[in-house]
């Protein structure tokens, strides 16, 4: 026996060199990769081109609106579109400028607004990281847009966290943004959001939904068939040949249906399962790899769901993890209690009463209504996950040492 394999990181080395690759090719498993072949998007590709031509004859497009369940394809569609456009611009060199943003990936509505500067050219001096006013932003953005007589499209994905951010800055912004086109006299602006995100139309001011959808594009769900197809070619890149059975490949598609047809969510699968199988080196990934997957991704966002939450909220959630009687009348009382032991001022119940709405919201408890007659109705919750995946998330947290 050679040295090397009795030292556990140099064992665990070895295998990966010699043993069972299954996954050939990770990067074709991320997200933001873009693969050649687009299936079953046909019409909305056409859809979403169409709206955009007039910018190739030089006249402005439309502002447009793409919805869908996530993980329909809305992004990658929009991408391809945008590159296919940029590649002939490039040659023309016609003034248009297509230009991106994620608003989950900005903090505020001024980041979201600096990334579009920065992509049309100005820097840290023309528009300052911080510093400005959010309408002085907008102001030597559209400046630059008519100086240089540019057509400029500005796609906001992810556009319900933008709605989030405006929130805290007002809502008029959101107006004079999808407004921007008029204040222009010798360029243009067209707005295109995407969203994950079926109500969120319901959500805006009916004067920016007028202007923002001028045009619509839905994107229709995924059906278990068409899922499959769209795994079947990813697979073929990114696993060895043979790597994922018929059966494994079949639940996952039939997973993510029941999921609205999330494709994201069949490659994360693919993947996980992938990564499950290399380790317990098998030849190929079954079905009980694919549950395997689901289980640790469903963990996975549990365990982040709970981190993410301020300290009351998860006083809160420990609080809902130790009573039996789950009104909220006691769980208010437990979490009083709590507050004691970790020394925290207690919030009053009206709040509490807030919080428990929000925390259900993150899926993390459910509640329902119990009439109780002439006392009126109260509000019943319980934890949707595990006491185990509350404690193991907390437990390293020393706050809550002397609760768990
Ligand atoms: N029709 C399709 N053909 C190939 N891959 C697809 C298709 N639709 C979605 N995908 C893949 O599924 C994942 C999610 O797609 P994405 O465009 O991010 O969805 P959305 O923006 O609607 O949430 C990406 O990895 C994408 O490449
Ligand atoms: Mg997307």
């Amino acid at each position: 026996m050679s040295t090397t394999t009795l030292d556990p990181v140099e064992r665990m080395l070895d295998a990966a060199e010699k043993g069972i690759t299954l996954i050939k090719n990770r990067e074709i498993l991320h997200f933001t990769y873009i693969p050649e072949m687009i299936f079953h998007r046909d019409t909305e590709q056409a859809l979403v081109t169409q709206s955009l031509m007039p910018i190739l004859k030089k006249s402005r497009p439309s502002n447009l609106l793409v919805y869908g369940k996530p993980g329909t394809g809305k992004t990658l569609v929009v991408k391809k579109i945008l590159s296919k456009i940029q590649a002939r611009v490039e040659k023309s060199k016609f003034p248009i400028k297509l230009v991106y943003v994620n608003s989950k990936e900005e903090t505020t509505l001024y980041q979201l607004l600096v990334s579009f500067g920065r992509q049309l050219g100005l820097d840290e001096k023309e528009i300052p990281s911080t510093g400005l006013a959010i309408s002085e932003v907008f102001k030597r953005l559209l400046k630059t847009i008519d100086r240089n007589h540019l057509n400029a499209v500005f796609v906001i994905d992810e556009i319900d966290y933008l709605a989030d951010l405006v929130k805290k800055t007002g809502k008029d912004i959101l107006y004079q943004l999808t407004r921007a086109n008029d204040r222009l006299k010798k360029g243009s602006l067209t707005f295109v959001g995407i969203s994950n995100d079926l109500t969120f139309k319901e959500r805006l001011d009916p004067r920016v939904l007028s202007t923002l959808g001028e045009e619509e594009v839905v994107f229709a769900t995924y059906s278990v068939e068409q899922i499959k197809k769209i795994l079947e070619a990813r697979i073929e890149q990114a696993f060895v040949k043979g790597a994922v059975e018929d059966s494994a490949l079949n639940l996952c598609s039939a997973l993510a249906g029941r999921e609205h047809g999330d494709v994201r969510r069949a490659i994360d699968l693919l993947r996980v399962a992938g990564e499950i199988a290399e380790r317990e080196q098998k030849t190929s990934i079954n079905e009980n790899h694919i549950r395997l997957a689901r289980n640790k991704i469903e963990e996975n966002k549990e365990v982040t769901a709970l981190q993410s939450f301020p300290l009351h909220e998860k006083l809160l959630i420990i609080a809902i993890m130790k009573t039996t009687e789950l009104t909220t009348g006691v769980i208010y009382t437990a979490y009083k209690g709590i507050c004691k032991t970790v020394r925290q001022p207690e919030l009053t119940q009206r709040r509490v009463t807030q919080m428990l709405s929000e925390i259900e919201l993150s899926g993390i408890i459910s509640g329902r209504i119990i009439h109780q007659g002439i006392h009126g109705n109260t509000k019943k919750y319980k934890l949707t996950i595990t006491r185990e995946t509350v404690k193991e998330t907390f437990k390293n947290d020393l706050t809550f040492e002397d609760i768990l």
